[in-house]
């Protein structure tokens, strides 16, 4: 009996380990994204062809090559997890895919 209390005990607090460090880890990669974001995107447009009516991007995919198309037109040396992060960022603070 006691066996199964300690074991589910164990299996809850690996469970509230593992959501609070998913969310560290989101809370890292927004941090990531917004810095390279305002450091090397605000160039050309402002936020507001994110929120604006007719926005072209309808999904996380297209928001992925948009993010990518940029970058190339930038010529920014990002890496892969650099483009996630921005990815991220749009994602959380405006398209919300
Ligand atoms: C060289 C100029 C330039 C820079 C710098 C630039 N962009 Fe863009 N971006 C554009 C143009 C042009 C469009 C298309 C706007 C239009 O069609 O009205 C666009 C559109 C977008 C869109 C789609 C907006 C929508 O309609 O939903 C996203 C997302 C985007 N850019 C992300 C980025 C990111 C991330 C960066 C930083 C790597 C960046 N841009 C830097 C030129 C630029």
């Amino acid at each position: 009996m006691k066996k199964i209390y300690l074991s589910a005990l164990t299996s809850l607090a690996l469970f509230m380990f593992s959501s609070f460090a998913q969310a560290e880890k989101n809370a890292e990669l927004y941090e990531h994204g917004k810095t390279e974001h305002n450091a090397n995107c605000v160039k050309c447009h402002t936020d507001s062809v994110y929120t604006r009516e007719d926005r072209f991007i309808k999904s996380k995919e297209a928001l992925n090559k948009q993010v990518n198309r940029c970058k190339e037109n930038v010529g920014v040396a990002w890496f892969e997890e650099d483009v996630d992060a921005v990815v991220h960022f749009l994602n959380e603070k405006y398209y919300k895919f």
